[in-house]
């Protein structure tokens, strides 16, 4: 029986999947450590560094009593008889394979610290998203370090869970993936693991199988995932150019049972940690592989992405009349989804810069994401510290953050902008006063009736002008055609220039 649980890596991931085990598992004691103090000192206090639905109350019950948080590598992984390794696996940023691979230098350096220390035998599950073969790296690491009294036995167990909703996700999954080694040790190790799940987890959830597989499937889970949000955004494209509604179709095509209607919502395009290097990690394997097709394949689901974001930037800058130099934009949502504070490949932050980039004076809202952080992901992306200083404002409040703004886009889907006063907002707006819903969230009829201009993903808005002078200049006429353009379409070309 399991008595003694650690974790290395206390992000995202390793925080609340052992506030999770802490909860369901209380005659096991579960540590959790990071190189990082200031992250566990967070995880200490009252203002956790990952919010999640439901997380806070799991830690206030089992923080101190069997779940501690610790900065002490060395006696997490001598005390733990079963060892997730949690840390980042983030795209390589140099070198061979750069932009494309996953740099493992941080698993690499935990299974160096696990060798080098541990006494015992120990089960290290590989918890981190990693390329296939990476488990047998980590056997090969240990092995060839171990003090010669250690067995170790190296499980590859992907985590599923989506942040926003981590805790759901670790409650009730739709499974639990292991993989192992096939032989008696590897077959002991897996039941060992398998026996913490089965605590709250129904055993025909667990699936086990060799290693290879479990770690190929779950960057395929996320390459599957994130192409069929590339799908559905090729297609707002479409209906965008024919008057067609990327609602109605999502819902037409989803209603066949083999297609399903989940993940068919189109937007201005996913982020998170986890879908783009996934996939460039998957597009990487498949060249390194000899397979040019398939990694062709996947990096078009990639590239649909970039350019799902890239047309919706662009579509704002030509409604407002091909400038937005000077012009205060309200973003709203800087998160990469609701209910996270995680703004890691968020589309916000694209959108954000390519503003910037034209000129325009940003007021950011986000209900959960800190002022130093929009800062940091705008000065990363940008690299103008000076012109996001000078023209980035966060603010506080959605309406202080409207008000003034030409245009409010929403970037991220928070149920609070479903229900702000947009009469208010709109009273405090210059005219025409737009919206350009990246989420597909609002009630579009309301807002056009108070007034406001509304562009949104795959779909075309009745808008109170119907046609405005962008439209004459592309020679669109009304934009209200079944192949016309609309009248934001991207005007590109010496004529496009609007004149006011
Ligand atoms: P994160 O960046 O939030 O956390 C990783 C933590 O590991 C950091 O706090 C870092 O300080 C720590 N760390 C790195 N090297 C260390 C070392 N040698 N000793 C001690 N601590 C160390 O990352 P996140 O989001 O939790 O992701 C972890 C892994 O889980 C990644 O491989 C990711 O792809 C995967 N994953 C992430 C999901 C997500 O939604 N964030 C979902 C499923 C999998």
């Amino acid at each position: 029986m399991v008595t003694r649980v650690g974790c290395i890596g206390a992000g995202y991931v390793g925080g609340p999947t052992c506030a999770v085990i802490a909860l369901k598992c209380p005659d096991i004691r579960v540590t959790v450590c990071d190189m990082n103090p200031t992250r566990i000192g967070q995880w200490n206090s009252d203002k956790l560094p990952v919010f999640e639905p439901g997380l806070d109350e799991i830690v206030q019950k089992c923080r101190g009593v069997n779940l501690f948080f610790t900065t002490d590598v060395v006696a997490t992984i001598q005390e733990s008889e079963v060892l997730f390794i949690s840390v980042n696996t983030p795209t390589k940023t140099y070198g061979h394979g750069k932009g494309r691979a996953a740099n493992l230098k941080y698993v690499e350096s935990v299974a160096r610290e696990i060798a080098k220390v541990a006494r015992g035998n120990k089960i290290v599950v590989e918890k981190s998203t990693v390329p296939v073969k990476s488990a047998q790296s980590i056997a090969d690491i240990l092995k060839a370090n171990r003090n010669s009294q250690n067995k170790f036995q190296v499980l590859s167990n992907p985590e599923f869970l989506a942040e926003g909703t981590a805790i759901e996700d670790l409650l009730n999954p739709d499974r639990i993936l292991i993989g192992g080694e096939d032989s008696p040790d590897g077959w002991k190790a897996i039941e060992t693991l398998s026996s913490v799940y089965k605590r709250w987890i129904p055993a025909d959830r667990i699936i086990t199988m060799n290693t290879w597989s479990s770690e190929l499937s779950k960057l395929v889970a996320n390459a599957f995932l994130a192409q069929r949000i590339s799908a559905i955004n090729a297609v707002s494209a479409v209906c965008e150019a024919t008057g067609a509604d990327v609602g109605q179709v999502a819902l037409a095509v989803g209603k066949d049972s083999r297609i399903g209607p989940r993940f068919l919502q189109a937007s201005v395009g996913f982020g998170g940690s986890c879908f783009q290097k996934d996939i460039l990690n998957l597009v990487y394997i498949c060249e390194s592989l000899n397979l040019p097709e398939v990694a062709e394949f996947w990096l078009n689901v990639v590239s649909i992405n970039d350019y799902q974001k890239q047309r919706f930037a662009k579509r704002i800058v030509n409604c407002l009349f091909n400038t937005v130099s000077g012009k205060r934009i309200a973003i709203m949502g800087f998160a990469f989804k609701k209910n996270t504070g995680d703004t890691r490949e968020s589309a916000a932050i694209y959108v954000s810069a390519h503003l910037l980039e034209e000129g325009a004076r940003l007021a950011v809202y986000d209900p959960k994401v800190e002022a130093d952080q929009v800062t940091r992901d705008l000065n990363n992306v940008t690299g103008t510290p000076d012109v996001v200083r000078d023209q980035v404002e966060v603010c506080s409040d959605p309406y202080e953050a409207a008000r003034g703004a030409h245009a409010l886009v929403i970037c991220t889907e928070w149920d609070v902008f479903q229900t702000l006063d947009y009469a208010r907002i709109f009273a405090g707006m210059p005219k025409p006063a737009y919206v350009f819903d990246g989420r597909k969230i609002l009630d579009h009829e309301k807002l056009t009736k108070i007034g406001f201009e509304v562009e949104t993903i795959g779909k075309r808005v009745r808008n109170v002008s119907q046609s405005h002078p962008a439209a004459i200049t592309n020679g669109a006429g009304s934009g209200d055609g079944a192949t016309g353009l609309d009248s934001c379409e991207d005007a590109t070309g010496p004529d496009s220039e609007m004149t006011l």
